[in-house]
């Protein structure tokens, strides 16, 4: 006899219906599991057979075949052990063949009790989306299949547990479902940094338009400190972002009963010493990497130029498209990644170069080679650079005493211009000005003839280049966005040059 178990596997970050089909026949004891399964999938039979023994059922001394259907969908991971149970439980008569609305996913111990997987997410999504009603999974895995709505979560704890279920001794109860609620996060905020009236307001600007920033600046400025605040200026996810990044954290194996679900925007920070694997995404069964841990969110790279060649230029696409692809021989894999990306360095290898006092002792020749290790691609895809000087005495002493503004207060000017985006870009697929492509520049940033004659100037003084000239516009934009104007007018023009730091012509000799 023949017993098909419904279950789900994961295809980059999306769930796809798995069918488990058993048969147990007379023959040599053997078990075979087929249908492009990796080593962790074969090994099933192991834990399956333990599992069973140590739950005091019986495990056919018969031969026993598996196949996991679709066949060309590569198998990865445990997460097929309880359904591969519940298929030969079933066809040794042990318990009867489960529903057809019914679906098992999880990982067997050997003792029988049903451990936590990742990726369940999108599984639950994925099986609810094909009309399954009820899906039996780990415990630890519960709370964030919840939110996937118009099926039954049942949290299992091991396999008498469930044994008992399917054969209507006690029952399992499914647990409430839950709804994306997204959340204002812990972050720090705006109202502790001292001073740095430039910078935080091209943070602001950044924020507002969803642009990408660099900061540059010596050591103890406050860089990384600004950095870490931007989340609390960004506007809340909506349920929609919440649960697209959920997934992402699901899949890659962060969520846990206790923290369920990702709420806030996430800050990813990544290391210099990170591998290309580990900031882009891969690995023979491919896992989400931080440019996508971040999605919707911050990615922060801290002392920039310390990062390796090929990891930063792994951010290309990603910066470009929203998402990594990732091929691999069983197929591609796409990872959503769209995120705001804030990167801090010093201006050259000693870090005081340009400071007041002449403390900077590296050559004229090192600074320019510090300089040209985030040129490139990367530089491309960042429309602001700031200068964040050393905190000046009179600032520091004031903690305390003089108040500086919130990050709440921020926020209601940034939420403010992303409004104005919003309802701006609403039939064209993007969202803030930081976005814009640049065949859409001349429908929305012309500037007045005012401001035209003084961005002409900039760009003759500057000697700019085309796509300096189109970031300039982008920036402008968002700062007309922040001030409710209609058009570009000069101050707009004026404040975007300022954070255009790396274009002015004399910045190796300020
Ligand atoms: N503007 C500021 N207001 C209040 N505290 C500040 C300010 N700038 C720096 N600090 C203090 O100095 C510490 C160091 O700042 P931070 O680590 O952000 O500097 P950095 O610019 O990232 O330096 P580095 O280049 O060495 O990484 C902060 O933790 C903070 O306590
Ligand atoms: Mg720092
Ligand atoms: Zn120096």
């Amino acid at each position: 006899m023949v017993v098909k178990v419904n279950t789900a596997g994961i295809l980059g970050i999306e769930g796809r219906h798995v069918i488990c089909e058993c048969d147990v026949s007379p023959g040599l004891s053997r078990f075979d599991v087929v249908g492009l399964p990796d080593t962790s999938v074969k090994e099933a039979q192991e834990r399956v057979r333990a599992a069973m023994k140590n739950s005091g059922f019986d495990f056919p001394f018969r031969r026993v075949t598996v196949n996991l259907a679709p066949a060309d969908m590569k198998k990865a991971g445990p997460v097929y052990d309880l359904a591969i149970l519940v298929g030969v439980m079933a066809c040794t008569g042990q318990i009867d063949t489960p529903d057809d609305d019914c679906c098992f996913i999880g990982e067997l111990s050997l003792t029988g009790e049903i451990r936590q997987v990742s990726g369940v997410l999108p599984m639950a999504l994925a099986l609810a989306e094909r009309g399954f009603k009820k899906i039996f999974l780990p415990m630890g895995n519960a709370e964030e299949a919840a939110f996937a709505s118009n099926v039954d979560i049942f949290p299992v704890k091991d396999v008498s547990q469930l044994v008992a279920h399917l054969r209507r001794e006690e029952a399992i109860k499914p647990i409430p479902h839950r709804q994306f609620v997204p959340s204002r996060g812990n972050y720090p905020d705006f109202k502790h940094v001292m001073g740095q009236r430039m910078a935080k307001r091209a943070m602001e600007i950044a924020a507002a338009g969803f642009h990408n920033i660099l900061l540059i600046g010596p050591p103890g400025s406050g860089k990384s400190m600004m950095a870490k605040c931007l989340p609390s200026i960004l506007p809340d996810m909506t349920a929609e972002e919440a649960m697209e990044t959920t997934k992402i954290y699901s899949v890659a194996g962060l969520l846990s009963g206790s923290e369920p679900v990702v709420s806030s925007r996430p800050f990813r920070s990544p290391h210099h010493t990170v591998s290309s694997v580990g900031m882009a995404g891969g690995g023979s069964n491919p896992k989400p990497g931080e440019i996508s841990l971040a999605h919707n969110g911050v990615l922060f790279l801290d002392e920039v130029p310390e990062f390796d060649k090929p990891t930063l230029e792994a951010l290309r696409q990603p910066l470009e498209d929203g998402k990594i692809t990732i091929a691999r021989v069983a197929g591609t894999h796409s990872f959503p990644s769209r995120f705001m990306l804030v990167c801090a360095m010093n201006p050259c290898p000693c870090g005081y170069y340009g400071q007041p006092g002449g403390r900077c002792t590296c050559t004229e020749n090192a600074v320019r080679r510090y300089m040209s290790k985030i040129s490139g691609p990367m530089m491309d895809r960042i429309d602001i650079h700031v200068n964040v000087p050393a905190v000046d005495y009179k600032s520091l002493a004031s903690r305390g005493t003089a108040s500086e503004e919130s990050s709440a207060d921020i926020l209601n000017r940034v939420s403010a211009a992303r409004e104005i985006q919003n309802r701006r870009y609403k039939s064209l697929g993007i969202h803030c000005n930081g976005q814009l492509p640049p065949s859409l520049m001349a429908d929305f940033c012309t500037p007045t003839a005012e401001a035209s004659k003084l961005l002409q100037a900039a760009f003759d003084r500057m000697g700019l280049t085309a796509r300096s000239y189109d970031k300039l516009l982008r920036i402008a934009r968002t700062i007309a966005d922040l001030d409710g104007a209609k058009q570009i007018d000069t101050k707009h023009i004026a404040e975007a040059v300022q954070l255009r730091a790396l274009d002015r012509a004399n910045y190796f000799s300020a």
